[in-house]
């Protein structure tokens, strides 16, 4: 009895019936098929497309500021070395994710590829933990879009209240800042430059609690812009938006464009005394500065969906993945030496408009008025790429059962998956008026970093499990590279601060009370082995 219940959790969605249930089983070989068209240089443009955003524009200034007082030690200008120490590991798992594609090209992404290998019960634990990918990252996107917008209403003169442009999480994180003294291995580690940073943040924060309206006392502060971009995304994708390519090499153009722009004037202003100590914290800190930073390449699993539209994508697949992670951390690496040279990194620890605050500092207004307009389109994009995935994955749980059937009505009229998108709106939304950036994208990385983890394992059990189903790319270096992939991913989740396992280890015990309360009750496939 106990047998068969652990049984029942690792059911196993065969390839071949997902193939089939999304109308791509062999028997319908004549469907027509996606058009071969897209090459290295196109995979290359989209991924940056997917991958630009929060991460350059804000997540940047914790990952080399830190944050010692919650165990986020900083990277200082070892920022960079923290870039490609990301990109490594992302390359890994975007390798990993590849074969995945090609062998199950359809939507649910590392939710699919767990039901075909791993079994029903991770499915939902990856399908769970996509949230803290999709949305939960979007939050922190959304978080960063309403800063670089006061920034760029500031530079304009205009300047909002700000007890509505501030997120009470950064608050309180800078007031227990100052009321409890860091310490590392006992040692109080605040050098004069961080004390005097959080004493001045410390002080301007309890303006606003002061200056804010009360409610029964309670004082009100929220982010209200970051609120009312998650509104607009979510209203624009419910009414329908076609992912155009010309429009994304419209938004990935303008942010190439603001940042070339950012590190051309940038360079003239650098000072090379704030490139010393190189590592302030050691490996340590240009540790844990990776598994923040980490949030900056997040996207480029988006990539691997289109191994079915690609030409040879054997060869192209690997080069566009491999290429646009490169390009990126070009870009990422050029911008925080330029970054790092106007600013002193002790100064960037819970800024989530650093660039903007860069060209604020030089007294160039009219250089941060176009950098926060670029950030504007970067974060705006990465917004919509997520905002459209969440309620899908929704949908294809929603499917097999594993949520109510809710999740996967499609509105007659606009075609898209009105409630889905509508919960997702408020997921991303509610947190963003409140939490703070980088708790969120630390939760984010966690959460992906572990479905990652789960993607390389199931790569790993289908060509063992699955050999004859056909792969359109394989991971080289079988099995060792899905393996270093697995190991790689759960390092860089140890390099998270323990708070974010906590919150880690909730989120996941939540998903199994719903899973058991609920999916396990509504498995569609359980229903057929029962029937069977
Ligand atoms: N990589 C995406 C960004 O940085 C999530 O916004």
């Amino acid at each position: 009895m106990k047998g068969s219940f652990f049984r029942s959790l690792l059911l196993r969605k065969p390839p071949e019936r997902i193939l089939e249930e999304a109308g791509l089983g062999i028997e319908v070989e004549e469907k027509p098929k996606l058009k071969r068209q897209l090459r290295a240089m196109d995979l290359i443009f989209f991924g940056i497309g997917a991958i630009v955003g929060a991460g350059i524009f804000s997540v940047i200034g914790t990952a080399a500021g830190g944050d010692l007082a919650h165990g986020r030690l900083p990277a200082g200008p070892g920022v960079i070395i923290s870039f490609i120490i990301a990109a490594a590991i992302s390359g890994l798992s975007a390798l990993c994710y590849a074969e995945m594609t090609s062998m199950l090209p359809i939507s649910g992404s590392a939710y699919t590829y767990a039901y075909a290998s791993l079994g029903e019960f991770f499915a939902w634990l990856i399908g769970w933990n996509l949230i803290l990918e999709y949305a939960v990252g979007n939050t922190a996107v959304a978080i960063s879009w309403g800063d670089y917008l006061e920034s760029l209403l500031r530079s304009m003169g205009i300047n909002l209240p700000a007890f509505l442009t501030n997120n009470p999480g950064t608050i309180k994180l800078s007031t227990d800042i100052m009321l409890g003294t860091p310490h590392l291995f006992g040692v109080p580690i605040l050098t004069s430059d961080h004390l005097m940073n959080y004493l001045t943040k410390f002080t301007q924060h309890l303006e606003i609690w002061w200056s804010a309206p009360q409610i029964f006392g309670y004082p009100i502060v929220f982010d209200l812009l970051a609120v009312l971009i998650v509104a607009i995304v979510t209203w624009i994708i419910i009414t329908g938006i076609r992912e155009s390519s010309t429009f994304n090499n419209v938004m990935v153009f303008i942010k190439l464009l603001v940042l070339g722009f950012f590190v051309i004037v940038g360079a003239f202003f650098v000072n090379p005394d704030n490139f010393k100590p190189f590592m302030p914290y050691g490996w340590k800190g240009v540790f844990n500065a990776a598994a923040i930073i980490f949030f900056a390449y997040i996207g480029f699993d988006a990539l691997s969906t289109v191994s079915e539209e690609t030409v040879e994508p054997q060869k192209n697949l690997p080069i566009g993945i491999i290429g646009s992670l490169v390009a990126t951390t070009i870009i990422y690496i050029i911008v925080s030496l330029v970054l790092i040279g106007i600013v002193p990194y002790s100064e960037m620890s819970h800024v989530a408009d650093p660039l903007a605050l860069a060209f604020e500092k030089l007294g160039l207004n009219w250089g941060a008025l176009i950098v926060s307009i670029g950030a504007l389109v970067a974060t705006t994009s990465v917004l919509l790429v997520f905002q459209l995935g969440q309620p899908r994955i929704f949908m294809v749980m929603a499917r097999d059962g594993l949520l109510p059937p809710k999740f996967a009505e499609i509105h007659p009229k606009y075609g898209t998956p009105l409630f889905a998108s509508i919960v997702t709106g408020l997921i991303v939304g509610i947190p963003a008026a409140f939490m703070d950036i980088a708790t969120v994208a630390e939760l984010t990385n966690i959460g992906t970093l572990f479905a990652f983890l789960m993607v390389s394992a199931a790569v790993i059990i289908l060509r063992y499990k699955n050999p004859d189903v056909p792969r359109g790319y394989k991971v080289p270096f079988f099995p060792w590279l899905p393996i270093l992939s697995m190991l790689a991913s759960f390092w860089l989740m140890l390099q998270l601060p323990t708070i974010t396992w906590v919150r880690f280890l909730i989120w996941s015990l939540a998903g199994l009370i719903i899973y058991f309360a609920y999916s396990y009750r509504h498995s569609k496939l359980r229903r057929l082995e029962a029937d069977a």
